[in-house]
């Protein structure tokens, strides 16, 4: 299959055409944002799975019911994708709408809006390290090659949604003020309820400790595994094949050690160091 055929080409920006089309960008571009609504944006591979699972019941006083009985993809649509003008007018607000899409191509209203985003970053060497598992699981992506072969495609951004470093940069915008909190995929890792409290925080909520409790547990990846909603397992195995590699996978910080040649990890350090030259951006990995 020719990569005309598996991507469509949005402002420079490969999105694959099995969710992503024609009409659902155009309803992506006049879709009317609402001061309460809340947005999880994300460079893929960085958690979304994860934010869709936990920022629902956030919202919704502790109530699990949309996580056990919605597929994660009805339950907080990605903004940009087919599901989106089928489910997104009927979800009751506030409603939890994920993106992948650069900080500048959002939507005209969106700007306009007081909606509230929560930004997840995730090390970029465990992105691509996801990403290139991804690859090889998903019938609808080409075959990634060698990972240090995929890794070049990677840092040159020519993988879904462009450059990690684009990604992450692009939605540095001052303009945002308070209406963004920043994350990583590895404090969640870390401390799950630590980071829910910064959530509810930022929106303003509160929720019982017993009713954290229960998101939090909800949330780990051996329960997401088992949810039926979350694990992707209701995808025809044509689509995405899980015996190659299970969409969720490892869910650990830090299995790029697993991947990586000591050279790789220098070029591709010394790569992603240079995108974020001049950009005052400190991630927690940074240090490692
Ligand atoms: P791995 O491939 O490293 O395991 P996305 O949802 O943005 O596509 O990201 C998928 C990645 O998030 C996968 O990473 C997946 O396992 C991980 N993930 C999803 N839910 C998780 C959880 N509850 N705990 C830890 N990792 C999780």
């Amino acid at each position: 299959m020719a990569d005309s055929d598996r991507y469509l080409v949005y402002h420079g920006l490969l999105l694959p055409k099995v969710v992503h089309s024609e009409e659902s960008l155009e309803y992506f571009q006049n879709f009317q944002v609402k001061d309460d609504d809340v947005f999880a944006v994300t460079y893929p591979k960085s958690g979304t799975t994860w934010i869709q699972e936990i920022l629902p019941p956030l919202l919704n006083g502790g109530d699990l019911t949309s996580v056990e009985t919605i597929p994660n993809w009805d339950r907080a649509p990605w903004l940009e994708e087919t599901r989106a003008p089928v489910v997104l007018d009927k979800l009751p607000s506030p409603r939890a709408i994920v993106s992948h899409m650069p900080y500048h191509l959002m939507p005209s209203s969106f700007f306009k809006s007081k909606a509230k985003v929560i930004y997840v970053a995730r090390n970029p060497k465990d992105v691509l390290v996801s990403l290139y598992h991804f690859h090889k699981m998903a019938k609808f992506l080409e075959d990634p090659g060698t990972f240090e072969e995929f890794s070049d495609k990677f840092l040159s951004g020519k993988v879904m949604f462009g450059k990690w470093t684009d990604h992450v940069k692009s939605w540095r915008n001052r303009e945002l003020g308070d209406r963004i909190l920043y994350i990583t995929y590895e404090e969640m890792f870390q401390d799950l309820r630590e980071v829910l409290g910064r959530i509810l925080t930022f929106l303003g909520r509160e929720l019982s400790a017993e009713a954290l409790d229960r998101v939090v547990n909800h949330g780990t990846f051996q329960n997401m595994k088992r949810n039926k909603m979350s694990n992707y397992s209701l995808v025809p195995e044509t689509v995405m094949d899980s015996k190659k590699s299970p969409f969720l996978r490892k869910g650990i910080a830090g299995d790029w050690k697993n991947h990586f040649s000591p050279e790789l990890d220098a070029k591709f350090t010394a790569v992603i160091q240079e995108d974020m030259k001049g950009s005052n951006i400190r991630f927690p990995w940074d240090e490692e």
